[in-house]
């Protein structure tokens, strides 16, 4: 089953929004496989955005998400990675869909509420930087066949 990684940042967090977000995950049939608050380092922000290293943004963007406690997940289901993509919306929330997480409940750039994966690859990576593997569980739910 495909695994994404998932991360309410820290606007999320403060907002209350964690319970909003992990409801329509679970309402759309995806399971939790791993749940930790933490707050990130500075360090780790870097790693987790390294893609973007350079760029005029970068700055602003690790020290939001090094500037407060954030909900890091990992999360299984069919096409997960692609499927929360468009769960959760345009980078923008601004021009983000209405029902999507973005689209419904953010209103700029620099504090668009959710972070997921955007390949296997970055997934992959992303999942191995938050998550030892022993904390990552495997299990199934009743309910698993009806999805
Ligand atoms: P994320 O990685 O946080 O899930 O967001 P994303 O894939 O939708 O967007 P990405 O291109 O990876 O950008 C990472 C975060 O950087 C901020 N950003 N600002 N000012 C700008 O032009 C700009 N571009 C990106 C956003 O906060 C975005 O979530
Ligand atoms: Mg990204």
């Amino acid at each position: 089953m495909e695994q994404t990684f998932l991360m309410i940042k820290p606007d999320g967090v403060q907002r209350m929004l964690a319970g909003e977000i992990i409801k329509r995950l679970e309402g759309k049939g995806f399971r939790p496989v791993a749940v930790k608050m933490m707050q990130m380092s500075r360090e780790m922000g870097e790693k987790h955005y390294a893609e973007h290293r350079g760029k005029p943004f970068f700055p602003d963007l690790v020290a939001f998400i090094s500037s407060g406690p954030v909900l890091a997940m990992v999360w299984e289901g069919e096409n997960i990675i692609r499927q929360c993509r468009t769960l959760m919306g345009s980078t923008d929330p601004g021009e983000a869909a209405p029902g999507t997480i973005r689209g419904d409940l953010g209103q700029t750039m620099s504090r668009n509420i959710i972070h997921g994966s955007d390949s296997p690859t970055a997934a992959a990576r992303e999942i191995a930087l938050f998550f030892q593997p022993e904390e990552i569980l495997a299990y199934s739910r009743d309910i698993d066949k009806w999805m």
